[in-house]
């Protein structure tokens, strides 16, 4: 027998479940430039996840701050690049258990918008009180982690550690959470045959979700967009790793490797470098559905989800989901891409 969800501490910090709702007004968008039928197009909100803008990192959290509590931890430390929405939702998350938050955040992404380095998530990040500690691209990770825990606990505190993206075994319960959230929507809907297609970055939603899919056995299929390593492979294997360890966790069968489907099409120059295409994607859900996506993450996985639904990959599909995965507060970091030119060359561009 699996192991259940419910035996593993969780501290509860989402609004779930989270709306499956349908883009008809997308869906009539995209019909024109088709030559097959669109299936059904669903959006799973996870960025309504409710906790201080939401996202996908607050279903990680859950389960990462149920372990730090569980073990007497005081002191959250998480890293990220500075536009970190996992950086953003782990000080809230921290702030809502009542725990230190210590944020250090690599300057690693090459964009010199004006807003990059003070608004977004990181204005938030000092709104939600964590302490934040901004370091070069090329500062010793190690290094820099060994010396500040070695602070924390001469001053006293039991630090937790909580890897990038919070893709750990235990982050990705939260995925493997959503997954059995999602099946029964689609199920109790009536539709079968589905797919969900989502950003993928540090790899614990995608490996949460495969975890998911071994656990009940049944269920869409998943699929990720790379925005993050211009390795696909690499990342694919990395993931599938991931996905083995959490279904390992959760006593559910290990997954095959081609269970990871991961499209590295979408990444454009590299990691948080707007393209044209997610531009483009950004204006579109915006302005056809009412819903805010975001430069890094889910604006180019939409961009991947639409190419896909255009070139009729899932033609024979009842439905296709995108999972948004949330990131909103990342707009006002990259402002200067979504000024009038630069949409209007949006709107017009192929
Ligand atoms: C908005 C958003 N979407 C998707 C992802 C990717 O999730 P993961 O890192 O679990 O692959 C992230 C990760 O930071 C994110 O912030």
């Amino acid at each position: 027998m699996p192991v259940s969800l419910a035996d593993f501490p969780r501290f509860p910090l989402a609004h779930l479940p989270t709306p499956l709702a349908e883009m008809r007004r997308l869906r009539d968008a995209l019909a024109g430039e088709m030559k097959t039928t669109p299936p059904r197009l669903f959006i799973k909100r996870d960025d309504c996840t409710g906790l201080a803008g939401g996202g996908n990192k607050t279903r990680k959290l859950e389960y990462l701050l149920g372990e730090a509590l569980a073990s007497g931890c005081d002191t959250v430390v998480t890293t990220g690049a500075v536009q970190s929405n996992h950086a953003r939702q782990t000080a809230a998350a921290a702030a809502a258990a009542g725990l230190r938050c210590i944020l250090v955040l690599f300057d690693t992404v090459p964009y010199r918008g004006g807003n990059y380095r003070s608004s977004g998530n990181l204005l938030l990040d000092r709104v939600l009180g964590a302490e934040v500690r901004i370091e070069p691209a090329d500062a010793d990770a190690a290094g820099v982690f060994g010396k500040l825990m070695g602070e924390i606990e001469a001053g006293g505190g039991k630090p937790y550690f909580v890897p990038v993206g919070g893709s750990s075994a235990t982050g990705s319960l939260g995925y493997a959470h959503a997954y059995l959230e999602l099946a029964d929507q689609l199920e109790d809907a009536g539709l079968s045959n589905a797919v969900l297609v989502h950003a993928s970055s540090s790899g614990g939603t995608q490996a949460g979700l495969v975890a998911g899919a071994q656990l009940r056995g049944s269920g869409p299929d998943v699929a990720g967009i790379n925005v993050y390593r211009s390795d696909n492979d690499e990342m694919a294997k990395s993931i599938h790793a991931l996905a083995c360890k959490t279904a390992a966790v959760l006593d559910a069968p290990a997954p095959a490797p081609d269970a990871v489907v991961l499209d590295g099409g979408y990444l454009g120059e590299r990691y948080g470098m707007p393209t044209e295409p997610m531009r483009k994607a950004v204006g579109l859900v915006a302005r056809t559905e009412g819903v805010l996506l975001d430069p890094v993450y889910t604006g180019k996985g939409m961009a991947g989800f639409i190419a896909q639904v255009i070139a009729g990959l899932h033609a024979d599909r009842q439905a296709a989901v995108f999972l948004h995965t949330g990131g909103m507060p990342g707009l006002f970091a990259y402002e200067e891409e979504f000024t009038a030119r630069k949409e209007s060359q949006s709107r017009t561009a192929t």
